[in-house]
């Protein structure tokens, strides 16, 4: 078994999509091991996305993710689950996102692409580490 991290982003949660996109990855198999509304703080963010901290990019990226409450959530599933759910999240830009992804069916911006996943294994130890310490091993 694998546990992987989510976010459904602040787009996701004012747009309504939360129970949308944690029911397909029930639907999938995978099991929601912990979750909780949070508003997310620049501090948090920096560490959370330290990979893009000084990139063009970056300002926006944390102003659009601390706008508004996110769901962040931790699921559990088969060996190398991180997969699995970057493959249902589809492409970064959802203009570009396959349909049938979570990104290429509800969104059409770079930035509000509505859901993070770990993009590893070691990634998602790392980000569970940080939201959700008490499942941290
Ligand atoms: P995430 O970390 O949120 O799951 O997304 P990702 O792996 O698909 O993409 P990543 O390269 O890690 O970028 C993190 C988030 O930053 C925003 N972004 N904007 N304007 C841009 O060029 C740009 N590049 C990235 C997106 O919200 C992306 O999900
Ligand atoms: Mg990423």
């Amino acid at each position: 078994m694998a546990k992987t991290f989510i976010i459904c982003k602040p787009d996701a949660v004012e747009r309504g999509y939360v129970g949308e996109i944690l029911g397909r990855f029930e639907q999938k198999g995978l099991k929601l091991v912990a979750g909780e509304l949070r508003q997310l703080d620049a501090e948090t963010l920096a560490e959370h996305y330290a990979e893009h901290v000084g990139k063009g990019f970056y300002d926006s990226l944390v102003a659009f993710m601390s706008r508004s409450p996110a769901f962040v959530a931790v699921l559990e599933g088969p060996e190398d689950t991180y997969a699995i759910v970057r493959t249902m999240m589809g492409a970064t830009n959802p203009a570009e996102a396959a349909p049938g992804t979570i990104r290429g069916d509800f969104g059409t911006e770079m930035t509000e692409n509505l859901v993070h996943g770990s993009d590893s294994n070691e990634s998602a130890a790392r980000e569970i580490g940080i939201f959700f310490p008490e499942l941290a091993k």
